[in-house]
């Protein structure tokens, strides 16, 4: 399975480098987002990142000392060459903030002090995070040097764009601790959805009577969102289709907004041809208003009642463009679990469905957990009571992957 609460990650060690910054006051958050992966994580900093963040903090963080002195000694292999060793034993090497200089020392191969002479040294990729002030990042010169470090096989966060602590606006910003945290975890899990596109749909529908009011359901998106996380992190190139919800996607993933039961099937439809796999995850509102009322609705007209249409059954109607592709369903049922999803994984065509109980504490929508069954063809796959969404996640592509 993939890594739910970054299981598989804990065996593995991340020598995280720390330079003369001033963004490198958000290290000691990196540091914890690390730990709460169970990563084993070894500091290094550079003499001039000392000015901005203290090793006192970071140690007890990281549970290790902090190195800086090429000379100083690995815990537990104080036999080796200390940057040897370092290099041997990193799984990825993450270097958060990354300055214009230390970018310079690591596109010339200069290794002049522990960390950039580890980094010569390793086999295991690296990430570097660029920040820095927006002139300073502009200049062809680091331009230069991050592309050369990318041509390379470097991994580059690009910075983000906002106030600089220079007192510039613009690009330069380092990344949100969780951001570089996220991107630790994907590097290091394992890809075994690599070369499969996914193609996700997320959230509710909202089905408009005028511009302030609208008929939806209570999906939250979070189902979705666990998924399109969860094959992101495994590999697969990820497009999610999602109607308004007020969670993130994982960064990596391409999101395509859809209000309506309409809209959604018009971009299931675009994107149907490059795609492997589709996860019909979105809570498709069954009915939409006969008419839209351009202006707003005013209570003095005494709408007593609205007329509805049913929207497009999404699923069925692109069902005969299905040909070899995988089609996940979901249901969300009160009662007659089993049955009333068996029916609709045939009467829909799918490969698979994840029935869902809703309506009960613990399972179904706004909930971080889940309770029901996933049905094929072929019967019963799986039994899941109160399972975090990020494991069935992964245990739904387990079960897509068999089938791919
Ligand atoms: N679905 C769809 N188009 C719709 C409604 C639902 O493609 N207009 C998809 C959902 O994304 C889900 C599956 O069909 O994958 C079952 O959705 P669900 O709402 O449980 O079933 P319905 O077909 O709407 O039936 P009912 O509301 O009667 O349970």
């Amino acid at each position: 399975m993939g890594n739910p609460a970054g299981e598989d990650l804990e065996e593995k060690t991340v020598v995280f480098g720390i330079t003369g910054g001033i963004a490198a006051y958000k290290a000691p958050m990196i540091v914890r987002g690390l730990k709460r992966l169970s990563l084993d994580v070894h500091v290094v900093t550079t003499d001039s990142a000392g000015y901005f963040v203290t090793p006192l903090v970071l140690q007890t963080l990281s549970g290790r000392p902090v190195l800086t002195e090429m000379f100083s000694e690995v815990p537990g292999s104080s036999y080796e060459i200390d940057h040897i060793a370092l290099a041997d034993q990193a799984d990825l090497f993450l270097v958060a903030p990354a300055t214009a200089d230390f970018l310079a020392k690591l596109a010339h191969g200069i290794a002049d002090d522990l960390l950039s002479c580890s980094i010569l040294a390793t086999k295991a990729p690296v990430l570097v995070c660029p920040s820095m002030n927006v002139n300073m990042l502009s200049n062809p010169a680091t331009r230069d040097n991050i592309e050369t470090l990318k041509r390379r096989g470097f991994h580059v966060l690009e910075p983000a764009s906002g106030e600089l602590a220079c007192g510039w606006e613009g690009a330069g910003r380092l990344p949100e601790p969780d951001r570089i945290v996220s991107e630790v975890k994907m590097l290091l899990s394992r890809h075994d959805l690599s070369g499969i596109n996914i193609l996700i749909t997320s959230g509710p529908t909202c089905e408009d009577i005028d511009p302030v009011r609208y008929i939806t359901n209570r999906s939250t998106g979070k189902m979705g969102g666990a998924i399109v996380e969860a094959a992101c992190l495994r590999g697969a190139r990820v497009t999610v289709i999602s109607g308004p919800v007020g969670i993130d996607y994982a960064p990596w993933a391409t999101l395509i907004d859809a209000r309506s039961a309409g809209e959604m099937l018009d971009a299931v439809r675009e994107n149907l041809a490059g795609c492997d796999v589709l996860i019909m995850a979105a809570a498709v509102a069954d009915y939409t208003p006969q008419m839209y009322s351009q202006n707003k609705i005013k209570k003095g007209e005494k709408m007593t009642h609205l007329e509805l249409d049913s929207t497009p059954d999404i699923l069925s109607t692109i069902r005969p463009l299905k040909e070899s592709r995988i089609f996940v369903g979901f249901a969300a049922e009160t009662d007659n679990l089993k049955t009333y999803a068996q029916d609709k994984m045939i009467r829909k065509g799918l490969d698979m469905i994840v029935a869902n109980r809703v309506g009960e504490k613990g399972s179904g929508f706004a909930s971080e957990t889940n309770s029901g069954v996933v049905l094929s063809q072929e019967g019963v796959l799986y039994d899941f009571e109160h399972m975090a969404k990020e494991t069935l996640a992964h245990k739904i592509l387990d079960l897509v992957k068999d089938k791919l």
